[in-house]
């Protein structure tokens, strides 16, 4: 203990001046703390709110599907079945069982078609089916508009993703998806799904025109469906790739890999 007054000041001085510093450190830690905090709330907010929009997408999507679905194919379909009744003449016994027949197939392929359609129709259908069968389910809408050949094609084996992540990933397969349909003029469409321990990839391939990627960094020049799929795949953590050659058609690949955590 030193004995001279003016020793206790500056150990007095010191003592307060260390005290001021460690109150200055806590509360920078503190405010630093709550800035983490409220940024990790934005974005979780910002991630749900990405989610909501998603949901939203698909439901609009899928009535719009459904709603071509049900005036292109059952409503044709039922169209030929009526004819078909309404063409049967009793003073032509011999045509009746062969009308008969062709009617009773048509209806039935009819209940067929809304059988699976109702699959389409549950709000959470994704969740429900699954991803790789709620693609499949999206293919053969696209197949039996009569205007392309689809495959799916699948290596490894099949695990279920995270569901949210499930929904972003259809998400953007629709995209991809609608962009052929509006852009592409192709013929195929291959659908390719890798599962792999460490990762999941996704591949849309199309046969069509193609198209200059170079463009892609001048982001005004082109619409909101690609820069859209880009920062949702950056939102669930997975890779997004395009790979277009003219004339030869366009792929796009996700790449989830398997154990990334979500915010
Ligand atoms: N599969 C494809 N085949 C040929 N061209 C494509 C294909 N996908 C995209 N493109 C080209 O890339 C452009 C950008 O696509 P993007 O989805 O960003 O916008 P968009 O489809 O034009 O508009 P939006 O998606 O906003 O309705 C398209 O305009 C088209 O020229
Ligand atoms: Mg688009």
């Amino acid at each position: 203990m030193p004995k001279e007054p003016s020793g206790l000041i500056i150990m007095g001085f010191v003592a307060a001046v260390a005290l001021l510093g460690i109150l200055a450190i806590a509360f920078l830690y503190r405010q630093r703390h709550f800035r983490y905090l409220r940024e990790r709330q934005q974005l979780t907010l910002s991630y749900e709110q990405e989610l909501l929009k998603t949901r939203l997408e698909i439901q609009e999507q899928t009535f719009r599907n459904i709603s071509q679905e049900i005036h292109d194919n059952i409503g044709q379909i039922l169209s030929l079945a009526r004819l078909n009744v309404a063409t049967m003449d009793i003073s032509e016994p011999d045509l009746l069982p062969q009308k008969i027949a062709d009617s009773e197939k048509l209806i039935s392929k009819a209940l067929q078609d809304l059988r699976s359609l109702s699959h389409g129709l549950s709000m959470d259908f994704v969740a429900d089916l699954g991803l790789a069968r709620a693609i499949g389910h999206e293919l053969e809408m696209i197949r039996k508009s009569g205007n392309y050949e689809t495959s799916l094609l699948t290596e490894g084996v099949p695990y279920s993703l995270d569901k949210q992540k499930e929904l972003i990933i259809y998400r953007i397969m629709q995209e991809s998806l609608n962009n052929i349909i509006k852009h592409a003029a192709a013929q195929k469409i291959i659908i390719y799904l890798l599962y792999r321990p460490e990762e999941f990839k996704l591949t849309i391939t199309d046969n069509g025109k193609g198209f200059d990627l170079t463009p892609l960094n001048d982001k005004s020049s082109f619409g909101l469906g690609i820069p859209n799929m880009h920062n949702r795949a950056q939102l669930i953590g997975a890779g997004f790739l395009i790979s277009s050659t003219l004339e030869k058609g366009t792929s796009v690949t996700i790449t989830v890999p398997i154990g990334h955590a979500t915010i």
